[in-house]
């Protein structure tokens, strides 16, 4: 599918470490800085490949801190909950994080190496959100037709191959997992699926509260849980990011909060990707101690 239309931003990936930066949305000496950020026993860190439920953990967080009052948070962000939960690697961002009050609550898409090291000691809070990797590729696939700082694709073929071949913003979904997967005992860490989200969101709501050490009535949780719906999110501008500012996303060519579930892939892919695609995710994952419910329908 062409896209007939010219993006405003220079949407230029920089090489950085091993890593690829967004030129203009990231500063790789900021970014280097992250890593010796002090740490509060109380700082929270989302962290996320692109597109695996960053905007949806955003969402359960603010609300379990407000106690399921969604008018209290409406009443803080300006824009997006972006503003009460930014990302870290964002520019400007490391900088208003070092004094900002408690909690610190933040999200992030970069890899383990850059993150601050005091995660490792113990300090603050790691809650990793992983998605089937298939679907994360579809989504992301539309989402950079959004994105004015991404490159539009030219098909879903084109992005496929990018995608395998690490060359997008986040770079190789494998290695991301499984280094923040193999420090995982190294941290306070929760990890947890999209598609255990998906399936019963009331119980993982539940297992964050309690990680996070949150103590909600059982009223307030069911408010939390009814807030971050699929459905219930798209009407909230804050947390559907309609209200990020055109020349960031092109509203018009899509929506942040496209379709919500699990399986996509499977109106995407073609025989020979999906293969392709099981092959490498069985040699890249052989030693992984992970089982994932991808295949829940
Ligand atoms: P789709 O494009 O498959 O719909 P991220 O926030 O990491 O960028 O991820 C975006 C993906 O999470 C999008 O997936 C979006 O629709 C989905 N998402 C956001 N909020 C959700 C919710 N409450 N329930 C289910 N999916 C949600």
């Amino acid at each position: 599918m062409e896209v007939n239309y010219v993006k405003t931003h220079d949407h230029d990936l920089v090489p950085h470490k091993g890593f690829k930066l967004i030129n203009g949305t990231h500063d790789p000496d900021d970014v280097d800085q992250i890593y010796n950020l002090e740490i509060r026993d109380s700082d929270v860190f989302v962290v996320t490949y692109p597109k695996s439920g960053t905007i949806w953990m955003q969402q359960i967080v603010l609300l379990l801190e407000a106690k399921g009052d969604l008018t209290a948070i409406s009443k803080l962000s300006k824009n997006s909950n972006a503003d009460l939960i930014p990302w870290i690697e964002v520019n400007g961002n490391r900088e208003t994080f070092i004094n900002a009050p408690s909690p610190r609550m933040r999200v992030s898409h970069l890899p383990f190496q850059f993150m601050p090291s005091a995660l490792s000691q113990k300090k603050g809070k790691v809650i990793y959100v992983a998605r089937n990797p298939k679907d994360v590729i579809v989504s992301y696939f539309y989402f950079h037709k959004l994105a004015n700082m991404l490159e539009t694709p030219k098909d879903f073929d084109d992005f496929f191959e990018k995608f395998m071949r690490g060359n997008v913003f986040g770079c190789s979904w494998f290695e991301h997992i499984k280094m923040w997967h193999s420090h995982q005992d190294d941290m306070n860490m929760l990890f947890i699926t999209y598609e255990e989200m998906i399936q019963d969101l009331h119980s993982v709501v539940e297992r964050i509260a309690l990680f996070l050490g949150k103590e909600l009535t059982d009223e307030q949780m069911a408010n939390v849980v009814k807030h971050s719906t699929f459905n219930n999110m798209k009407k909230i501008p804050q947390a559907n990011y309609e209200q990020v500012p055109g020349e960031l996303l092109s509203h018009h060519q899509g929506r942040f909060m496209r379709k919500g579930t699990i399986g996509d892939w499977k109106n995407h892919f073609t025989v020979a990707q999906n293969e392709m695609f099981d092959e490498v995710f069985h040699r890249e994952m052989a030693d992984i101690p992970l089982v994932f419910i991808w295949d829940i329908r």
